[in-house]
Order: structure tokens, then sequence, then C-alpha cells
């Protein structure tokens, strides 16, 4: 268990897959790792035992295609939300790469004031040599739509000042009338109308979906490319959810959006999302086309999540009956050896075989069909 890990060059990597995926790739998240330090007892300290982690975000490689919702599901602490920050770097990732595409000025920018301390290569710059001061520009083309539209609205500010802020911050609007014409076109992006009455309202003033919609202006007030969407609609009424889906796509349409969509609900990632991740504690373990998971699931771990799957199609349930899982899933702090699936996974019952790999290698991800990758051992051969 390595903290820094030896990586091919920057070069090598982008070039592998901008020949594999080609210029509509927004971002590539390479061996992409989080761990979070677990704090050591003095006992441990004076017995000099080596530091201990979470390994929230364990080396994932994914990329997302521009215009694409992508969608990262699995088990709550899976890493989905570390993946998410740690990719906009609202955390500062452990190790790997985040390749992404950025507008041209904000490249320019970059350049100009970071030089060679930054990895710019055509159109794309590596998100994790950008120092954390200097992440302003991009900031603006990389945003978040939280879970919770009770806790990140501030209680004592006006929607108005709400919206405004990130415009201030980010010194976009020049007078005090401009920023508020923004202000009122977000509100009517996303449907709080009349906007001028919603302007001075208080969060507390408005339902949850009014004050997702708030949310939702906030991300898009700045004219981002990228937004990560961690479960938005998962705290609101269940009749609501679909208008604030709806919503969000409508306006990844209008602006060209890119999604990385964030839930632990597979019938809503089959219904808005292009492509799924599946992760495992802290790794992902399937990838493909929305139909293609949900019809023709590879990996013992996505299976038993389809399975599981109450609606809406019972058919799939009853399918995968042969699959189902076993016990809970373990802590990010004492992963399993080998596939870290391994305590859980039925398949190794029917594949009695494998169990001496499985239980000592991590299987990686590999493209098992086009478009299809998966991280088991029963579909690689040894
Ligand atoms: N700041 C932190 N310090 C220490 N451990 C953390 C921190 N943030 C997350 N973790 C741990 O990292 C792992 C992944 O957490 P994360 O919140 O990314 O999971 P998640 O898939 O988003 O879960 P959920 O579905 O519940 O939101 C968990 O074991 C969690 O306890
Ligand atoms: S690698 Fe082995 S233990 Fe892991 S999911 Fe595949 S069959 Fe199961
Ligand atoms: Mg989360």
């Amino acid at each position: 268990m390595s903290l820094q890990e030896k990586l091919p060059p920057r070069d090598e990597v982008l070039r592998e897959f901008q020949k594999k995926i080609g210029g509509n790739m927004l971002l590539l998240a390479y061996k992409l790792k989080k761990w979070f330090p677990i704090r050591r007892s003095i006992k441990e300290v004076l017995l000099r035992k080596p530091p201990r982690y979470v390994r929230a975000v364990d080396g994932i490689t994914f990329y997302i295609r521009e215009g694409e919702t992508f969608c990262l599901v699995g088990e709550s602490g899976c890493g989905k939300t570390t993946t998410g920050r740690t990719l906009i770097r609202l955390l500062d990732p452990t190790g790997g790469y985040v390749f992404y595409k950025a507008r041209p000025e904000t490249l320019k920018l970059l350049k100009e004031t970071l030089g060679e301390k930054v990895y710019i290569s055509g159109d794309y710059i590596d998100l994790t040599t950008v120092p954390a001061k200097k992440f302003k520009p991009l900031r603006k083309e990389l945003q978040i739509i939280f879970q919770d539209p009770y806790g990140s609205l501030n209680p004592r500010f006006k929607i108005k000042d709400i919206l405004e802020e990130p415009l201030l911050v980010h010194g976009i609007g020049g007078s005090a009338e401009e920023r508020e014409k923004r202000v009122l076109k977000a509100l009517e992006d996303v449907k709080l109308t009349p906007a001028d009455e919603f302007a001075y309202r208080y969060p507390h003033m408005l339902s949850g979906g009014q004050r997702q919609r708030v949310v939702v202006a906030r991300a898009v007030i700045l004219n981002p490319r990228f937004v990560v969407a961690d479960e938005p609609v998962s705290m609101l009424d269940v009749s609501i959810r679909a208008e604030i889906l709806e919503l969000m796509m409508e306006l990844k349409r209008r602006y060209g959006l890119t999604y990385l969509f964030i839930t632990h609900d597979l019938a809503v990632a089959r219904y808005i999302c292009d492509r799924i991740a599946v992760m495992y504690l802290g790794t992902i373990v399937e990838i493909a086309d929305s139909d293609t998971i949900v019809e023709n699931p590879l990996h013992p771990y996505t299976r038993a999540l389809i399975a599981a799957v109450p609606e809406p199609d019972p058919s799939l349930r009853h399918r995968f009956k042969d699959v189902p899982i076993k016990g809970e899933i373990p802590s990010a702090a004492a992963i399993p050896p080998g596939c870290r699936f391994h305590p859980r996974c039925v398949a190794l019952d029917q594949h009695p075989e494998l169990r001496s790999l499985c239980t000592s290698e991590q299987p990686e991800l590999i493209e098992y069909e086009k478009d299809h990758w998966v991280a088991c051992w029963l579909y690689q051969k040894k």
C-alpha cells in the first residue's frame, strides 16, 4: 500500500486516451487517489506504527465526454462524493492525474501566470498541478450542486445576495444593475418566476424544491462547463424529483453542460445518465452505457445492485436472483486484500478455482467489450 505510486508520464497517458476517445474527451481521471490520514493514538506514535489511511478513492480511472451525463453509483461510503470533490479540487488529491479540457481563455491566463509550474498540453490542463491558490479561473468552469438544499444556502442572505456572491468573487458583471440582471436571468432559467419577487425572499420562505432550484441557479450563473451534481434530488420529496432532474437536463442542453451525476439510485441513474460507473469501496468495478449496465451487467457487485432495485423493472430483479450480496460493506480504513469485493462475492462460490487469485490480487479495470469496462477475474485470463 503506497501513498505515492509511480505513474507513467502525463504526455503518454494523455496521448493514449486522446487516441482512444478522440477530441471530445472533456475530462480524464487517471489513477486518482484520495486517502484521508487516520489520527494516530499516542501509543501508536510511540510504538512508531506506520500511519493509516481511509482509502476513500483508491486509484480510479475514467473519462467523460463533452456534453455527457456520467453517473457514479454505489453504496453509501464507497467514495462517490470524495471523487466528485477531488476531481474539481475541492479536495486535494493524494495521487493521480485529472486532465481537463479548459476554455482557451482560461488556459491562456493560467499559462501566463503559472508558466512551467502547471502541466498544459494542447487543450488540456492537469488540474492536480494547479496550486490551490491559483485555482480561481478554473472554478468558474467547474461547479458543484450539493445534495442538501437546506444546508447549502445561507439562511441570513436573500436569494439575490446568494446568487450575486459568485459574480462578485469572480468579478463578473461590471455594475450592480448588470449583476442584478444576471441574477434575475438565472432565476428565470431555473423557473423561479416572477424572478424579481423570488430574488428578495430568504431561503426559509422557499420550499425544498424551490431551494434546490436556487442551488442549481448558483451553479450555472458562472456559465460553467462541467458540473458535479452530488445526489441533487435525494433529499427532495419524490413528487418533485423528476421536475428538478428535467430542469437540470434542460439547462444542460441550453448551455452545453457536462455532468458528473452522483447517486445511489440506479433507477435515477438509468433515467438520466448516458454512461454509468459503479463504485465499490474506493474503486470503479464497472463502466458502460446506462442500458448495458442495467440489462447486461458483468461484475457480480453490479448484478447484485440491480437485483436489489425494487422498481421499475421486476423482470430484471428476477434475472439476477442468483447473485444476492453477502454481508456489509467493509470500512474504507480496512480494505480486504485482493479483489476488495471478495468477502461478499457469491460468484466465488460458483467459481472456487478463482479463490486464491481473488483473495490475493486486485483485478484491473479492463475494456472487456467496446466501451464496457469491468474489474473482475471472471473476465480476465491470468
Ligand atoms: N474528510 C474526511 N476524513 C476522513 N474520512 C472521510 C472524509 N470524507 C469522507 N471520508 C470517508 O471516505 C469514505 C468515502 O466517503 P464518501 O463521502 O466519498 O462516500 P459516498 O459514496 O459519497 O457516500 P454517501 O452515499 O453516504 O454520500 C467513507 O469511508 C468516509 O467515511
Ligand atoms: S474478482 Fe473474484 S471476488 Fe472479485 S468480483 Fe470477480 S469473482 Fe468476485
Ligand atoms: Mg456522498
